[in-house]
């Protein structure tokens, strides 16, 4: 009987106890840094859309909801073979293969009908559709309060404007979110106060919730501000929204954490699906706007498919030398491609990486050394410009190899540490920076 009550009394105690910690001021406030809508302060008068964080990630799996939402995931079901995701060249007459064209437009067609392009922001037709947290914490970067866009990195305005002399870059800002597949998963990596979960095994450096599950979709429109008064060929009539941004673009003044409420292009918009049937897991598609569809149209018809990657082409320069390099086959793009960027070789990559990129050779650095967070991608300082040349393959032997979850790419030469620390997450990139974000704000 005692031993009974003393064991009722070890249980309960505990249990109060750490009920006691989630509620203590740390973690209070630890949650309120996590979970905050935007970094800025809403001018007085502003009349127009304020950015909710959407943060109330599924936590247990309700079978029906699961179910009706697996269904709408078209390309799933579409008969892809090991060789469908090895070799896929188009037709002699330019033609993707059928199963490849069905499957991209099965993502647009998904896209469009969760999703409303309006005329100042998005909206949702679909309730499952979250963001991540620990993402307007920091003061340069962080969320604005309009659409609850974030600083993500420069481009030079030469890659939009050819003809324009200047050195100046533009800054590209995006808005993601994630579907009720990925927040699945993202109510396993974060707790509800939004500390980072990791597994018990095996190593102990595994975020719980990852791989994504199948049918998780990441959607990133990609805004451009600053443009002044450059105004690129190919977003003639683009839909631009009213976002609360740097005053200046970085190169075109000095760095400042003023933002100003001014008009922003739609660049494009990325998507990142998880198929596991994929090599690495994913396909990543670009959606880019074609001004030559007439300005009437509805907004979703002048975004066109430029292409889709799910592989990193082993097999092609310069993972191999020329002369033995099969033509690219993991990445299928359209003729609207030929106005936009192409990649390295071929491969997938849109205005907001450079010729020598590729979607995925960036998603892949999607990793940190647990507890310390560095920047895995920007460390990859020589793959970011040269990773396209004739040496590369030499150089980073494992950069153009296909890496699958919970294998990590440890390609970087600048990581001195064993491949043991490092935590991956399954490609997301702005995982990894709301990680970084957590590590770095954290209360202790
Ligand atoms: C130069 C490196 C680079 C290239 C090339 C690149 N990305 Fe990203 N991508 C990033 C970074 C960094 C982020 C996180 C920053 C952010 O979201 O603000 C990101 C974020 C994303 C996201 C948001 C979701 C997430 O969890 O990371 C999607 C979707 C995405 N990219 C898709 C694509 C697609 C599709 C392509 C190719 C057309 C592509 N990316 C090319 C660096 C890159």
């Amino acid at each position: 009987m005692l031993l009974l009550a003393s064991l009722i009394c070890i249980y309960s105690c505990k249990h109060r106890r750490h009920q006691n910690d989630k509620l203590s001021g740390f973690t209070i406030a630890n949650r309120a840094l996590a979970f905050k809508d935007h970094i800025d302060t809403i001018p007085k008068g502003y009349k127009g859309p304020k950015f909710v964080l959407r943060k109330n990630y599924p936590i247990k799996v309700d079978s029906t909801l699961y179910k009706s939402e697996k269904e709408k995931c078209k390309w799933l079901n579409i008969p892809l073979t090991e060789k469908d995701f090895n070799s896929a060249v188009k037709k002699d007459n330019g033609q993707w293969p059928e199963k490849w064209d069905e499957y991209a437009s099965s993502i647009k067609q998904y896209l469009v009908s969760n999703l409303k392009l309006e005329k100042n922001g998005i909206a949702f037709n679909n309730p499952y559709w979250y963001n991540l947290p620990w993402l307007a914490t920091n003061p340069y970067s962080g969320r604005e309060f309009t659409h609850g866009a974030r600083y993500s990195f420069p481009i030079p305005i030469t890659q939009l404007v050819p003809s324009a002399k200047s050195k100046a870059t533009v800054s590209v800002w995006g808005i993601a979110h994630y579907n009720y597949f990925g927040g699945l998963a993202l109510g396993q990596v974060w707790s509800e106060y939004g500390d980072l979960q990791y597994m018990p095994a095996p190593n102990g450096n595994r975020v719980k919730g990852l791989p994504f599950l199948d049918g998780t979709v990441i959607h990133k429109v990609n805004i451009i501000g600053h443009l002044g008064d450059y105004t690129p060929e190919h977003l003639k009539n683009a839909p631009s929204w009213e976002l609360n941004i740097h005053k200046n673009a970085p190169g075109t003044g000095a760095k400042t954490y003023e933002r100003t409420l001014q008009k922003a292009h739609i660049l494009e918009m990325d998507v990142m699906v998880k198929d596991s049937r994929s090599p690495c897991g994913w396909v990543f598609c670009a959606l880019v706007y074609n001004d030559d569809v007439p300005y009437e149209k509805p907004l979703w018809e002048r975004y066109e498919i430029m292409g889709i990657q799910f592989g990193m082409d082993p097999e092609s320069f310069p993972a191999v030398p020329i002369t033995e390099s099969k033509p690219i086959h993991q990445t299928l793009l359209k003729p609207i491609s030929e106005k936009w960027t192409v990649g390295c070789y071929g491969r997938l990559v849109t205005f907001q990486g450079s010729t020598s990129q590729n979607c995925m050779g960036c998603h892949q650095t999607s990793y940190s050394v647990k507890g310390t967070p560095s920047r895995g991608f920007a460390l990859l300082g020589g793959l970011g410009k040269e990773s396209c040349d004739t040496t590369s393959y030499k150089t980073y032997p494992n950069y153009f190899k296909n890496w699958k979850f919970p294998s990590v790419y440890d390609g970087t030469p600048m990581f001195n540490t064993s491949k043991d620390s490092l935590v991956g997450y399954d490609f997301s990139l702005r995982l990894f920076d709301a990680v970084e974000s957590y590590e770095e704000y954290k209360v202790q």
